[in-house]
Formats: C-alpha cells, sequence, structure tokens
C-alpha cells in the first residue's frame, strides 16, 4: 500500500551561481518541479518549495579568474540573475537561499563535526597535484593539458571538453597549472573521507528493494554504481572558496561543494524556518522528493542518503528523485562554456509576456525519459498551432460569443444533446489521468491531458457553430456557449500547473475559481454569472522572432568555426630552409585542366588526371582523392608543377604534381587562379 503523507517537501537542485540558467536547466528540473509543486498546493495539500544557488566550487574560483574579479562577486551576480529569472518565469520558491549564507555555514560545519566527532569519517593522504609557483594544490580542473585521446592542447584534468573524454590529470601530455602555467608537482596532503562502502548493503535495500517504482534511468545508475562497489569518497579540498573544513589542522581546506551543496537544501529550510524545520526534514509524514538532472543522480540517491544516514537523528530520505536526461538545443548539447544554449534571462527579456510559452513547450518536450531536442521552429509551431490555435482560439470565442448574445452573462443550460453529452463524459477521465500522471512525474502525458481537455472544447465550438445557431435558436446557442464556458473553467484549473499566467487571466476573464475538486463538473458557472471582456490568452510568434534567435545561433556557430579555424590555422607548419631565387626558378609552374578523372582501384587516396598543360596532355596521380570525388575534379583548372620527375605509383607514370595548400588539421584544397586562363600559362 502507498504509504500517506501529511506534507510534501519539493527540493529542485542548487544551481551553481557561476552562470545563468538555461533551457536545459528549466526542462531538467525547475519547470517539471513547479508543475508539481503548483498541482500539489492547488489540492490543498502542504508544500514547501526550496532551492538557493549552490555558490562554492572550483568552477565559482575559475570564472573569478576569467572575469578578474572575487568569487564573491561571481555569485552575487549569478545568485540574482538566476532568482530573477525563476521569478520571472512564474516558480516562486518558498526560499531560494544561497550556500554563501551564515546559516548554510554554520550548519554544514556543524553537520561535519558531528560525522567527525562520531568517528562517520576516515583520513587518507594521498598525493594531489600542487603548483609551486602559486604555492598551492590543484583541483583537475585547474590542470590543462593535451588529451591524450584527441591532441586537443586545451583539456582539462578532469575532462577534454573537445573530445567528451573524462580524464585524470596523470593522462594529460604536458599537463600545466591554470594559475601560473608551472608544471605540477605531485605533494602529499591529508583528506577526510565518508566511507561509502558501509552503505552499500543499506542502500540496496533501500533503492534497490525498496524503490523498483523509481525512473528506470534513475533506478539504472544506482544500480550500476551499487553493483560495481562503493569506494570511500573525499569531502574536502585543498581550496580557498568554500565552508572551512572546521577541525583543527584543516587549514586551507574547505568542504567540498557536493559534500556542502545538499546540506543547503537544509540550510535553506532552516533559514526560513528556524523554528519549524524540523518537521520537514526529520517527520516520516513528510514526502522529500528531490527534482535534478541526469548528472546529479549519484549524488542525491548514494552520497547524500549516506550522509543523512550517518548522521542519523531521525533525518528522512527521498520518497522519489525524479531526474530527467539532457535537453539539447537545435540538435547540439547544450553547452554554457560555448555559448550553445537560451538562456532563461534572455528568453524573458526577448519574449515579455510570453513565460508560459516556455513552460509549455519544455514540457511537451521534456526529456523525462530520453534526451531531447529543442527547436525554435518547434517552439513556434507549438505556440500557435496548439496554444493560440487550440486552447486560445477556444477561450476566445467562447467569451466573445458570451459578450455578443448574452451581455457577458453565462446563459441557461437546456436541455443536452449526445454531442454534449459524449463532450462532458470524457473529462473526468482526462483530469484522472492528470492525477496519476503528475503524482507518478510523467508531466508531459499529463500536459497531454490538460491539452486534450482544450481540444474537446474547441471542436466542440467549432462543430456546433454558436455563431449560426443564434440565427435561428437563441436556447440552443445559450446551451453551447454554457458549456463551452464550463470547459474554459477546467481549463483555468488544468492548465494552472503548466501555464499559470494564462490561467490565471482566463480564470479573472470568467471569474472562475481554482479548484481541483470542481474540474469536470458541468456547473462550475452558474447562469447569470458575469464574465469579463475577452482577452487573449496567447499570441502569435511570428516568423522574425523565431528567425532572430536562428540568427544568433548562427552567429554562435560561425565564431565557434572562426575559432577553430583560427586554432588549426596557428598550427601552421615551421618554416623551411631559405631557397635560393634560382632554386624556385628550376621549377615549371603552370595553369593546366583536368580533363578525365578517376579513381586509382584499390586505394583509397588517389585519384588519376587526365590533364591539359598547355604544353601536352600528360597523367598526373594526386592523393587528393579523401577530399575530392573524380566528378568534382573534372573541367577544374589547377595548378601544377610540370618538371617534377617522372614517378610510377601503382603502376601508373605520373608526371607531374597538383599544387595544394594544408592547413594545421589536413584539409586540403587544391589552388586555382582568380580567374580562367589559357593552359600552360607559366607561375612564378
Ligand atoms: O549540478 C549542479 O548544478 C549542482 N550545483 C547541483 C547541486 S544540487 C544540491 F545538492 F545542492
Ligand atoms: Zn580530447
Amino acid at each position: 500500500m502507498a504509504k500517506t503523507y501529511k506534507r510534501t517537501l519539493v527540493t529542485c537542485a542548487l544551481p551553481y551561481a557561476n552562470g545563468p540558467v538555461h533551457i536545459g536547466h528549466l526542462a531538467g528540473v525547475y519547470v517539471p518541479a513547479d508543475i508539481y509543486v503548483r498541482y500539489l498546493r492547488m489540492r490543498g495539500q502542504e508544500v514547501l518549495y526550496v532551492c538557493g544557488s549552490d555558490e562554492h566550487g572550483v568552477p565559482i574560483t575559475i570564472a573569478a579568474r576569467k572575469q578578474g574579479c572575487s568569487p564573491q562577486d561571481i555569485v552575487d551576480k549569478y545568485h540574482n540573475i538566476i532568482k530573477d529569472s525563476f521569478k520571472a518565469l512564474g516558480i516562486n520558491f518558498d526560499i531560494y537561499g544561497r550556500t554563501s549564507s551564515k546559516v548554510h555555514e554554520k550548519n554544514a560545519s556543524e553537520f561535519f563535526r558531528k560525522l567527525y566527532d562520531n568517528g562517520k569519517f576516515v583520513t587518507a593522504e594521498s598525493e594531489q597535484y600542487f603548483d609551486p609557483e602559486a604555492n598551492t594544490f590543484l583541483a583537475d580542473r585547474y590542470i590543462v593539458g593535451t588529451c591524450p585521446k584527441c591532441g586537443n592542447p586545451d583539456a582539462y584534468g578532469d575532462q577534454c571538453e573537445k573530445c567528451g573524454s573524462t580524464l585524470s590529470p596523470e593522462e594529460l601530455v604536458n599537463p600545466r597549472s591554470k594559475l601560473s602555467g608551472a608544471a605540477p608537482v605531485r605533494k602529499k596532503t591529508t583528506h577526510w573521507y565518508l566511507p561509502l562502502e558501509k552503505y552499500e548493503s543499506w542502500l540496496k535495500q533501500w533503492i534497490l528493494d525498496g524503490h523498483k517504482e523509481w525512473r528506470s534511468n534513475v533506478y539504472g545508475q544506482c544500480k550500476s554504481w551499487l553493483d560495481g562497489g562503493l569506494q570511500p569518497r573525499a569531502v574536502t579540498r585543498d581550496l580557498d572558496w568554500g565552508v572551512p573544513v572546521p577541525v583543527e589542522g584543516a587549514e586551507g581546506k574547505v568542504l567540498y561543494v557536493w559534500f556542502d551543496a545538499p546540506i543547503g537544501y537544509i540550510s535553506n529550510t532552516r533559514e526560513l524556518l528556524p523554528d519549524d524545520w524540523e518537521k520537514w526534514w526529520k517527520s516520516e509524514d513528510t514526502r522529500l522528493i528531490h527534482f535534478i538532472g541526469k548528472d546529479n543522480i549519484v549524488f542525491h540517491c548514494i552520497v547524500f542518503p549516506s550522509m543523512l544516514k550517518a548522521y542519523g537523528d531521525g533525518y528522512i530520505l527521498p520518497e522519489n528523485v525524479p531526474a530527467n536526461e539532457f535537453l539539447n538545443l537545435e540538435g547540439e548539447k547544450i553547452s554554457t562554456s560555448r555559448g550553445w544554449a537560451v538562456w532563461a534571462h534572455e528568453y524573458v527579456r526577448d519574449f515579455p509576456g510570453k513565460e508560459d510559452v516556455l513552460r509549455y513547450v519544455l514540457t511537451a518536450n521534456a526529456p523525462e525519459t530520453k534526451d531531447n531536442d529543442f527547436s525554435w521552429k518547434d517552439f513556434q509551431a507549438r505556440n500557435n498551432s496548439e496554444l493560440v490555435a487550440v486552447f486560445g482560439n477556444f477561450v476566445n470565442r467562447a467569451v466573445v460569443l458570451t459578450h455578443k448574445y448574452f451581455a457577458g452573462k453565462v446563459p441557461p443550460c437546456g436541455s443536452l444533446t449526445a454531442v454534449e453529452k459524449e463532450v462532458l463524459s470524457q473529462i473526468p477521465a482526462l483530469k484522472e489521468s492528470m492525477e496519476k500522471n503528475i503524482t507518478s512525474f510523467k508531466f508531459r502525458e499529463a500536459l497531454k491531458d490538460a491539452m486534450g481537455i482544450a481540444r474537446i472544447g474547441n471542436k466542440y465550438i467549432s462543430d456546433t457553430e454558436p455563431w449560426k445557431v443564434a440565427k435561428t435558436d437563441m436556447e440552443r446557442c445559450g446551451t453551447i456557449l454554457n458549456i463551452s464556458l464550463q470547459i474554459c473553467a477546467d481549463l483555468g484549473i488544468a492548465f494552472e500547473p503548466f501555464t499559470p499566467f494564462a490561467a490565471a487571466r482566463l480564470r479573472r476573464m470568467i471569474d472562475s475559481p481554482l479548484d481541483w475538486e470542481i474540474l469536470g463538473r458541468p456547473s462550475i458557472l452558474s447562469s447569470g454569472h458575469q464574465i469579463r471582456e475577452a482577452e487573449l490568452l496567447f499570441g502569435k510568434i511570428e516568423d522574425s522572432q523565431i528567425e532572430e534567435q536562428l540568427q544568433r545561433l548562427q552567429r554562435i556557430r560561425e565564431q565557434r568555426e572562426a575559432d577553430a579555424a583560427a586554432e588549426s590555422a596557428a598550427k601552421v607548419e615551421p618554416r623551411k630552409a631559405e631557397c635560393s631565387f634560382e632554386d624556385f626558378e628550376k621549377m615549371d609552374i603552370r595553369t593546366a585542366t583536368v580533363l578525365e578523372a578517376e579513381r586509382v582501384p584499390k586505394t583509397d587516396k588517389l585519384l588519376k588526371l587526365t590533364i591539359d598543360t598547355g604544353l601536352d596532355r600528360r597523367v598526373i596521380v594526386s592523393g587528393i582523392a579523401e577530399q575530392y570525388t573524380p566528378e568534382e575534379m573534372v573541367g577544374r583548372q589547377i595548378c601544377v608543377l610540370a618538371n617534377l620527375q617522372p614517378r610510377t605509383i601503382r603502376g601508373i607514370e605520373s608526371r607531374g604534381m597538383i599544387l595544394m595548400a594544408r592547413q594545421g588539421d589536413g584539409k586540403m584544397r587544391f589552388l586555382t587562379p582568380a580567374e580562367i586562363l589559357a593552359n600552360g600559362a607559366c607561375i612564378g
């Protein structure tokens, strides 16, 4: 039997305050959490909704260095940007705290200290990289070097961003410190570790036996960690930004960001409710739900629960951890460092009044079971052909016609035909399906249910054509509008979790209540009830707006390509030894035209070209088959070194060589005069 709870604590992954949040974050964590919270609240449940900025960790110190300011400046800036964009999108946490707060520092520090005092940690000495010039230990991210897999000269000590390989600093070729450029040296240091292996069998029982209902991506990741065997995890770091390790002899050390961040959920609750926080964290009557992205699964399902278990004192564990997969943008992975993203704060600036549209599209395309894609064209289509053409159009017709024929008063409902009976009978089933879907974290499906109600309404009013009926039978017209307005009232409730601004506007327009219990009842609005003037719920999104966004992305692409070209151009081959003019003059270089071209059998690289040099017709074997097809070569004017000693290649005598330009990345192109010249023109 499913457990019953008195209240629900919903946490959302604390975003790193080293950059703004983007649509990937919104789709993965914050929009689904907000749908869930709004739904529970609408159903009268007691909910606490907690989030805040994650303000520690190496990326923040790196961002500070890059921008030439302090880590505090960075987190102040992004904390506010992130907080404001959540608010603009209708994501209203009960508290949006920060891990640089005093409350958090004290709470995280005490948490560590209690585990320390109770002997829950082990210490171990290890060798870590140290920058002898900057006189500091180096986190993996602070070490750069050449990637052993793809040759990227700027791979990080934990990952190569070019080829995506996970790395360790030892694997880098020619490692250097990002701080000083010095070669890092190995130096001994001591850290505290949480021995996760001690919690392994308990975790197996709790998750693998006890939570088979968790999403398969979450359950699967937990299973593979647990089956692989857990290891002690360091919970401290040598760094000067974070919560100081509250132990003597730990100077220069801070809590590892992934140790302090989840404690931030508790700290933020304590900050909001200093006297009442424990009922949210230490009562079996509280249902705890962590909304996160898939990269956070291990920390929320394995590490944080082990920390809470080690702490004891009645801390509850999550009842579910609905982690989403990732959202791509126009078919490419979203990347903060490459600028490939749609930023929440820019969206609300560029699309004022369309906050609901983003929420809607991100839910309709939510990466719940697999990675998914966001494209601007799809965004436009969903707005124009679903929100505007179905939902908005239906409501507009119902409200405008009620004003036109009944002075804005809900007309009486006369006798129902089979059509109304059929329409009305479908809504309770959709309502029930929504309930099931939302409580089992299937928000995409739940949105389809809600949209199903709008589709039913829109079809009903189109099929029954009250504007025509009004000419002959005003009573029947009234019945149709009555039923339509009841469905509008249903939509004002059903869409509250998904598009809260539009739902509130709709409820205001028809003056209808927000009460889940009455959704689907045919008499939410009594006859004679006065409604307000129609206002558009959703506006069309024009091609020009989409074009602008696509052009912005195109500029990012072009910049990226230019950077890559500049990078490979920088890798030019070393200068060759000086040659005399006489040496150069020996070369007979001329224009020529390719007459015939074919692949040399059983080779990948060679083309046999018959060319007209102006002097003669001859054959040249050239290693360009990976760059050009035979068809691309025929008819092209080229430059050829005509007096090169003949060579026999694969049994074919080659008399000369085509001039090619070869770039650092291996890309080759043949040279051709700026305009067609006579064959045999001398070059030099
Ligand atoms: O992945 C992230 O963005 C982390 N800052 C999430 C932290 S969640 C929690 F544990 F605080
Ligand atoms: Zn690489």
